[in-house]
């Protein structure tokens, strides 16, 4: 065993000079930090004493042992709005089991197997938009909601529906970081009334399903998996599973698109190379990976290094472990910086340069890249975000020209919010078709 320091000999934030939480939420530079102290000093946050560590070492050390961590005290607000089955809250063996039961949901096979509707439904929802101003996030998120309804959870959305699901969502992520002013945040008349349309929403659809109903989505694909293996399936358990297909995320993927976008078309030069790769898109093709794709894999990569939704993840130690020579007690508050090294030098060379051709021929470390963060929590939306997301830019890259108007700045940032708020409007026209596959198909559901 190594000996270790001192936790009270850690090194101090407060002691640099540098902006705190009283300067705003994002004005924390963890970069300087990280540079100045090391991988892990201490730091105030919401009258609390946090241990932050960050850099490729800690994500190996975070990685290493998840059950070293306590996703029950972490992360309370997801069990308190979603239920106590909710998969982000659950640790150990219960969480092995409810990701094991997921999986026909989420498996990369399974959201694949959908690609042919995702892409016919994200075509018409541009073509639908097509000649508008369009509000880029509120854009995608629907078109996303529309296809994942169409596909992983087959349900009827009408506007009404799309609407309280859609706030819903952004009001759930946005109040889980607000410490302890979330309970006010969730007690507003107008959340309140959006909750009981999802819930009773998705209460009817599950009852329906449990009664007998059945359709050919991934929701089915799950349940029949549980009942083969003898597993329970149960009303209360179901629920945030089906909200999970229809709706998590899509905000997280609205806002890598929707600040990607704005930086991939400030590159004129890169675009035109994408789009001249694009010019031929057809969604078969995808059936095999991205691989005739290189330069729209890459301009994904550089998406997700540059603009990860969740940049900061708030962790408490169940497990005392060492870390760069001190060790972590049992209930210390922790906030892992998994995407600090996205914008390291010494890894990604200009790495506040938005620049899709570093990924072209090239792997970076994957302690690297902590987008989805990583071990056994792992984004489990991962894999319907890089179906998604290629999707969404190969429509609209192949048969539009697209423009952006009254662009506030995106601030690349690392704080515990989420740092690319951007409220973007995009206006797009059509190009003359030069691929008549690309003509547009009615949508089918699969
Ligand atoms: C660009 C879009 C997205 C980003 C950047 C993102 C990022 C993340 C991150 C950083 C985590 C934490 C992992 C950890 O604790 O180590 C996470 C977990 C999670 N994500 Fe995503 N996510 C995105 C989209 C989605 C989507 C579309 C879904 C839809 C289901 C989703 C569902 C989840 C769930 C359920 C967890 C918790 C998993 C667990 O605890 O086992 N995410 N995500």
């Amino acid at each position: 065993m190594l000996n270790c320091s001192s936790m009270d000999s850690l090194p101090d934030y407060s002691s640099l000079g540098l902006p705190t939480e009283r300067d705003g939420l994002e004005q924390f530079d963890h970069l300087q930090a990280y540079r100045r102290l090391g991988p892990i000093y201490q730091l105030q946050f919401r009258g609390e004493r946090h241990v932050v560590i960050a850099g490729m070492e800690a994500n190996e050390a975070a990685w290493r042992n998840p059950d070293q961590w306590s996703y029950h005290e972490a992360l309370v607000p997801f069990r308190e709005i979603m239920g106590p089955s909710h998969v982000t809250q659950l640790d150990g063996d219960p969480h092995r089991r409810k990701r094991r039961n997921l999986r026909n949901g989420f498996a990369m096979s399974a959201v694949a197997r959908h690609l042919p509707v995702i892409d016919a439904v994200l075509r018409e929802e541009f073509a639908r938009a097509c000649g508008q101003p369009v509000r880029l996030h509120d854009f995608f998120m629907t078109a996303l909601t529309q296809a994942n309804s169409k596909t992983v959870l087959h349900c009827e959305l009408n506007a009404e529906a799309l609407a309280h699901f859609i706030a819903f969502e952004e009001e759930f992520i946005s109040g889980t970081i607000l410490g302890e002013a979330r309970h006010a945040h969730y007690a507003r008349p107008s959340f309140v009334a959006h909750r009981e349309f999802v819930f009773g929403f998705l209460r009817e659809l599950v009852s329906g399903r449990l009664a007998g109903e059945t359709r050919p989505d991934s929701f089915q694909d799950m349940i029949t998996d549980r009942r083969e293996r003898g597993e329970p399936v149960e009303l209360d358990e179901l629920i945030p599973e089906a909200y999970l297909l229809l709706m998590a995320g899509t905000g997280n993927t609205a806002k890598m698109l929707n600040c990607g976008l704005q930086h991939l078309l400030a590159n004129p030069g890169w675009l035109g190379l994408l789009e001249e790769e694009l010019s031929g898109y057809r969604v078969d093709q995808f059936m095999a990976g991205m691989g005739a794709f290189p330069r729209l894999k890459a301009t994904l990569m550089e998406m997700e290094r540059m603009f990860p939704a969740a940049p900061v993840l708030s962790r408490v130690v169940e497990i005392p472990f060492q870390f760069s020579g001190f060790e972590l007690s049992r209930g210390t508050r922790v906030l892992h910086l998994q995407t600090l090294p996205h914008f390291l030098e010494e890894v990604y060379a200009e790495p506040y340069r938005f620049d899709p051709s570093r990924w072209i021929d090239r792997e970076y470390p994957k302690k690297a890249h902590g987008t989805f963060g990583g071990s056994t929590h792992i984004c489990l939306g991962m894999n319907l975000v890089r179906i998604h997301s290629p999707v969404a830019i190969a429509n609209l890259l192949r048969d539009y020209r697209v423009s952006l108007g009254g662009d506030p700045d995106i601030v690349v940032n690392l704080n515990y919010g989420v740092p690319q708020t951007a409220d973007l409007t995009a206006h797009w026209t059509r190009r003359i078709l030069t691929n008549p596959l690309a003509a547009p198909a009615p949508v089918a559901q699969t």
